[in-house]
């Protein structure tokens, strides 16, 4: 099922060069089941055309409120009352202004002053040069803008069209579809910190070489935004991988089971919930060579032995916040037969009330997998499906527990 499939959203597009991100994220909310319609200012025709916007949207454009196709001749009404949500991307400085004061000379103010703000929500994403976003002007009205009950986006930093740099660049369309997509989706972690570990790690055998895994990190990363999306605050550490970060979530890179340890450890005493997806390799080379072990004639083939690596679940399980529920702690498996006889007998040997299994070979690098939800009353399976979708499941899971404990 697609993410926005029977939303509707009303796309406002205000005067700013990033107009032009506007086309592709018009194209990416109707790809993710959305249906648009776009509402201009003239300020936004002078930098993308109708025609553009309407046939990416497939529907006219509306611009006027004074437009006679309409019956009632209200468009600003008739809009924002179908609407499941308002964007405003790019929502300029001068409209900011218009929406703390509650103005509406045109129809896309209008219809933000006359929706009914408790069913339809507006979020806005400014799009305007450094100087005019840090203007305390511009920082009032949008503390105003918010305090009435719109959510303010943020915005990117970086080069502007200005030729200047920092804050102030409209978030791309990607970023911008991922927040609608958030904002959908109830808050059952509002007020809880999650930490997750994700994707393999790596033991250095010598300054080149390394022994690491396929595990490829995006079940943790779909767990990490899921958590996110339900309104936690999340860290996510993970080793070597290049998934981008999940939007708004605390990434913290790492390399080997202990830098792992290393970084769990500090981020845990704030941690309420803790989520262990990491294939962390259970064995590290007992001394890593300095120098690179070279191959040549005389050298003997190179033996490795072998210490143990610290498991980063279990420490977290039996410190006194995890033995006590303060951090509810959740395991992986990553089995490749007898998923259900592992997993139950993991869940106890990691002492953990929920341990998540799975078969690791059929789900290491792909899009999707099913899990096995284990505690101590018996298995619950989530069947296949893409890993965001099980991990927007299993978070609600996780969440009725962490309720049912008060
Ligand atoms: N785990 C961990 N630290 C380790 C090893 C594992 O935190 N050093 C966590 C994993 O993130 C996962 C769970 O423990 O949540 C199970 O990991 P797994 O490697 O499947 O289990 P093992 O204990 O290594 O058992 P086995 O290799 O025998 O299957």
């Amino acid at each position: 099922m697609k993410d926005l499939a029977g939303k509707h959203i009303v796309l406002g597009l205000t005067g700013g060069i990033a107009c032009y991100k506007s086309a592709e994220l018009c194209r990416l909310l109707i790809k993710a089941g959305a249906t648009v319609q776009v509402v201009m200012t003239a300020a936004a025709e002078q930098f993308i055309t109708l025609v553009t916007m309407q046939a990416l949207s497939q529907r006219p454009v509306a611009t006027s409120q004074w437009d006679a196709r309409e019956a009632n001749n209200m468009a600003h009404i008739n809009l924002s009352r179908e609407a499941d949500a308002c964007m405003i991307a790019p929502c300029s400085a001068d409209f900011v202004a218009k929406l703390a004061q509650g103005r509406a000379d045109e129809l896309l103010s209008l219809m933000c002053l006359a929706r009914p703000a408790d069913s339809v929500p507006l979020l806005i994403a400014p799009a305007m040069n450094r100087e005019m976003w840090s203007h305390p002007a511009t920082q009032r009205n949008l503390a105003q803008v918010a305090a009435d009950g719109a959510v303010v986006l943020g915005v990117g930093t970086g080069e502007q069209a200005c030729g200047e740099t920092g804050d102030g660049r409209m978030l791309e369309p990607q970023e911008l579809l991922d927040e609608l997509i958030a904002f959908f989706q109830p808050k059952v972690l509002a007020g809880q910190h999650v930490l997750v570990t994700a994707g393999p790690t790596y033991e250095a055998i010598d300054p080149v070489r390394g022994i690491t895994n396929l595990s490829s990190g995006k079940m943790g990363f779909a767990i990490a935004r899921a958590a996110r999306e339900a309104g936690a605050t999340v860290t996510l550490v993970v080793g070597p991988v290049s998934l981008p970060t999940p939007r708004g979530v605390q990434r913290v890179d790492v390399r080997s089971a202990s830098n792992m340890l290393a970084a769990v450890t500090e981020k845990a005493p704030v941690a309420s919930i803790f989520i262990a997806t990491a294939a962390v390799a259970d064995w590290r080379p007992a001394q890593a060579s300095e120098q690179k072990i070279k191959k040549d004639s005389t050298s003997a083939t190179p033996e490795l032995s072998f210490v143990e690596n610290p498991d980063i679940l279990v420490a977290l399980a039996q410190s006194p916040r995890g033995q006590s529920g303060e951090l509810f702690c959740v395991g992986f498996a990553a089995e490749s037969h007898d998923l259900l006889a592992n997993a139950q007998a993991k869940r106890l040997r990691k002492g953990v009330p929920l341990l998540v299994g799975n078969i690791g070979p059929a789900t290491f690098g792909q899009d999707d997998n099913a899990l096995l939800l284990v505690d101590e009353l018996g298995a619950r399976e989530l069947s296949r499906d893409s890993k965001l979708a099980l991990a927007r499941k299993l978070i609600a899971d996780i969440a009725v527990r962490i309720r049912a404990r008060g």
